[in-house]
């Protein structure tokens, strides 16, 4: 049946699997050096507090980034063609591919991200501000594996939108959290989804760029300690999954700037020796021990370029701020 008062429709694919997060996190907190994936983060209060990150002044990539698509969204439109599907990964509020819809002129909206509940709500809102655009909501942990499943075809095909070219929207340099292997696999699934589509599709991606120290460490390490507790937030939210009984206040925020491995380190160090228990487990930290949170991989253009090209992608164009901090870059299938 159609129908005509709506074009929003949901595909929820992820099922939080509580045993297996609890086993992930168990895993991470018994490995020789403890670790918790920064996926993580993002509970309610670590959101809130990513986008408070996100208004920092030290924090530099969300507002050059939101610069460079100021800047350049006409320069991208005339790369990314008109009447394409876009599939935005970790949608979110939606609010980043909301602002291109003017200058990119979708068919379609696909977004993507593991918390459906959340879109649920933004596309909502979304969709009574653009009643003429189909959307699609895509309940999915794309870190796993990045691929639209029969459902999603379908409804695009529902639409008229099967052999639109797609384009695959990753901004906010989400794609730091990975490595290069990581990276490689994701890129290369992406490109797969846009040659599955008609031709003139590609990829539209904001990337951190190397950058020095001095700029770099503060975005991560604030004087106000707005980071430190999103980093610290991590341990509530593992008392909240796993059992565990973290005290945050006997933890120190860490970050800094790996040159040899071209990334931010976040880390949280045990202000004394403790343990830490949780059912059916437990985890001796010394003095001093650190756990590893999150990466942040910074790139150079050239070498983007070149994970783009091998991921399958063709030449790639790029847009930069005048300091040269942060690219968008733009890769055809
Ligand atoms: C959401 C992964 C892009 O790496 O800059 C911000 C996360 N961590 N401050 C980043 C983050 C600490 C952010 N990403």
């Amino acid at each position: 049946m159609h129908h005509a008062h709506t074009a929003l429709h949901f595909v929820q694919l992820h099922q939080t699997d509580h045993a297996a997060v609890r086993a992930e996190l168990a895993a991470g907190l018994q490995a020789p050096v403890a670790h918790v994936a920064p996926k993580f983060f993002y509970d309610a209060l670590g959101s809130r507090l990513f986008d408070a990150i996100t208004e920092l002044a030290e924090y530099y990539p969300t507002r050059t980034e939101a610069a460079i698509f100021k800047a350049h969204g006409v320069a991208m439109a005339q790369q990314v063609p008109p009447g394409a599907v876009l599939i935005d990964l970790g949608a979110g509020s939606c609010a980043k591919a909301a602002r291109l819809f003017p200058v990119l002129r979708p068919a379609a909206y696909v977004a993507v991200d593991i918390s459906v509940d959340y879109l649920r709500e933004a596309m909502g809102q979304l969709q009574q501000r653009h009643p003429g655009l189909p959307m699609l909501g895509l309940g999915l942990d794309f870190s796993a594996e990045l691929a639209l499943p029969p459902a999603a075809t379908d409804w695009l095909a529902g639409q008229g939108a099967a052999a639109a070219p797609r384009c695959v929207f990753y901004p906010g340099s989400s794609i730091g959290n990975f490595n290069r292997a990581e990276a490689l696999a994701l890129l290369s699934q992406a490109r797969a989804v846009c040659a599955a589509g008609g031709p003139g599709g590609g990829i539209l991606i904001g990337v951190d760029r190397v950058k020095p120290k001095a700029v770099l460490e503060p975005a991560y390490d604030d004087p106000l300690g707005v980071t430190a507790a999103f980093n610290r937030n991590l341990l509530l939210h593992t008392n909240a999954l796993l059992g565990t009984d973290f005290a945050p206040a006997r933890w120190r925020h860490v970050a800094f700037f790996n040159e040899t491995d071209s990334r931010i380190e976040m880390h949280l160090q045990a202000d004394s020796a403790q343990t830490v228990r949780w059912p059916g487990g437990e985890r001796a930290f010394a003095d001093g021990e650190q756990m590893h949170t999150e990466n942040s991989y910074k790139w150079q253009p050239a070498d983007f370029d070149a994970l783009l090209r091998e991921a399958g992608f063709g030449a790639s164009t790029h847009w930069t701020d005048e300091k040269g901090w942060f690219s968008v870059f733009w890769a055809p299938v």
